[in-house]
């Protein structure tokens, strides 16, 4: 898909050094954006970065890990210093935990809450304190999940941090509404990434079963469309959200499952 929808529009993308948040930075790319990549690993998201420049499109990369406020920090300074402006945070960066919680130790709960909460409330709060400085409102997209909607087997503080994306999300939305800021979540299904590989890994023996792939079919099995999801399916949804067509959308955790979950 090729538009100019985006034209203009200063877009930064966290954990897009791969999988779903390259598929973002890709398509908000393709649809004019000026896309800023950025993941704690420097090559991927440079190459990220290259790939759309190889393609026509607008892109540098600026790594950062998310769970460091200065890191945040110096993203949307650079940002800002480059391109004049900051228009839409993509806060996508996060990691998965394949744990019974009987099993899950306090140190494996605090990383995971300071990678997929801490990181997306730095990338957010940070990114608002830019738009309020330019007086220009923004959009802020958080990275949900289904995982944010309902608990599933295995998945307890994995779970447990989405949900709180999601109530992040509509708090701030009430927060910076005044300021011309909308903040919305996308949240996906079961897309076959890097991340589901390890969850695949964990996961086949919980459920007991066996072999490569067992846990992603078990999970496959309960799609209604049928078929696990690519990041393109994503970021179709990020594009939309980003894009003047959802000026009137904020506060909102919205589903894109091929029908997992239905609230
Ligand atoms: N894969 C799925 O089925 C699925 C479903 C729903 C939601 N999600 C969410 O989508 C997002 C992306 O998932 P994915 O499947 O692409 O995962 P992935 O592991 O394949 O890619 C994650 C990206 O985030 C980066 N990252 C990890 N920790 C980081 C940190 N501390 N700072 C900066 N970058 C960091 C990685 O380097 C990588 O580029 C995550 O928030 C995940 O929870 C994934």
């Amino acid at each position: 898909m090729s538009t100019d929808r985006l034209k203009d529009k200063v877009i930064i993308v966290t954990g897009s050094g791969r999988s779903i948040g390259r598929g973002i930075a890709i398509r908000l790319a393709s649809e004019g954006a000026t896309v800023v990549t950025s993941s704690q690993t420097p090559a991927n998201c440079g190459k990220v970065a290259d790939e759309i420049k190889a393609a026509g499109g607008k892109a540098v990369s600026i790594p950062a890990d998310v769970s460091k406020e200065s890191d945040i920090q110096n993203l949307v300074d650079k940002t800002a210093s480059q391109f004049g402006r900051l228009d839409v945070m993509v806060s996508n960066a996060g990691i998965a935990l394949t744990k019974l919680a009987m099993e899950t130790t306090a140190a494996e709960w605090n990383r995971i809450f300071q990678v997929n909460v801490l990181g997306t409330f730095l990338a957010d709060t940070i990114a608002a304190r830019q738009f309020i400085k330019q007086n220009t409102g923004g959009k802020i997209i958080n990275c949900g999940s289904i995982a944010s909607h309902s608990g599933f087997f295995g998945l307890p503080a994995y779970c447990s941090t989405k949900f709180a994306v999601r109530a992040l999300t509509q708090s701030l939305a009430r927060e910076l509404a005044p300021k011309g800021i909308t903040v919305n979540a996308y949240c996906p299904g079961v897309v076959d990434t890097d991340m589901w590989e390890e969850i695949d890994r964990d996961m086949t023996p919980m459920l007991g079963l066996s072999g490569k792939g067992a846990a992603k079919e078990a999970f496959r099995k309960q799609i209604a469309l049928g078929r696990l999801q690519y990041p393109e399916d994503v970021a179709a949804l990020v594009a939309f959200l980003a894009s003047k067509d959802a000026d009137y959308i904020t506060g909102q955790a919205i589903i894109t499952d091929g029908g997992i979950v239905m609230v």
